[in-house]
């Protein structure tokens, strides 16, 4: 039976991807469910991040979902590869944003030094490190953990003082790790929405790159490599949004962050 695209995040950040999606593939269904209940994941353990995720990719998949994307990198790095191996009810698919963000990686840098700027858990997982060093061991990966970014995204403090006191400061000491970093991968779904302030501390020579678009651009080459998946992919252009906390907030933000104004329903996991 044919069903949405279920697009998954810890709570607004999956939209900066779900956008880049959806213009890519305007005609398919979706499904997007922010946990924003339990939102940030970047600061829990491995076992939470892991129930957590768990616990809203299956709930995609009992509302119809048969190929979810985790539009998340924390929950990429530390949920992903255990669900694709324990928990996958048989025919559903799904798939993380860190392995097409790092498979064409080496298009941007000149210099072959990256550097990733991500939440605490991406980058304790080395998970960056481990998959560009699997497609390009010539490539030098720097890491910096901002963990104070989401917070800021989620609470709508996206051009504040404070703000740009925060991303000047972890801007400079990812930069301080190497002077040849040509290339700068938000490694946080989050990320992109603070890119105004961000392009502000990023020297011209540096790139700074969102995943919205690399990963949407893999997610239409998946679908044309795997037509079985593609066939159980509803095209009828419907949308719908779950939250797990209070709706008219997620409605209120989510028209701040996906720039128009959405319906959205509470679900209880
Ligand atoms: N947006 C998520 C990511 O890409 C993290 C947000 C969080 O900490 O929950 O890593």
């Amino acid at each position: 039976m044919t069903g949405p695209i279920g697009i998954f995040d810890s709570g607004y950040g999956g939209l900066t991807v779900f956008k880049e999606i959806q213009k890519k593939l305007p005609n398919y269904d979706f499904i997007y469910l922010g946990d924003n209940a339990r939102v940030p994941y970047g600061i829990r353990s491995f076992q939470a991040v892991y129930e957590f995720t768990r616990e809203c990719v299956l709930k995609l998949f009992e509302l119809g979902c048969n190929l979810v994307i985790i539009a998340c990198n924390t929950a990429s790095a530390k949920a992903l590869k255990n669900i694709q191996e324990f928990d996958l009810p048989e025919g559903k698919r799904v798939l993380g944003v860190i392995r097409p963000t790092t498979e064409s990686i080496d298009r941007y840098t000149r210099t072959k030094k990256v550097g990733i700027l991500a939440t605490e858990g991406t980058v304790l997982s080395e998970s960056y490190k481990i998959e560009i060093g699997k497609f390009f061991p010539n490539i030098e990966v720097f890491q910096h953990a901002c963990p104070l970014w989401v917070p800021l995204v989620e609470n709508n403090e996206i051009d504040s003082k404070g703000t740009h006191f925060i991303v000047e400061r972890d801007i400079r000491e990812l930069l301080a790790l190497s002077p040849e970093i040509d290339t700068i991968v938000l490694a946080c779904t989050h990320f992109p929405i603070l890119l105004s302030v961000i392009q502000a501390y990023v020297p011209n020579n540096v790139t700074v790159l969102s995943q919205g678009e690399l990963v949407s651009e893999k997610l239409v080459d998946y679908l044309h490599r795997h037509p079985e998946i593609d066939d159980v992919c509803g095209k009828n252009a419907k949308l719908s949004f779950f939250t797990t906390d209070e709706v008219f907030d997620f409605e209120n933000k989510t028209e701040i962050f996906y720039g128009k104004k959405i319906k959205a329903q509470y679900i209880h996991l």
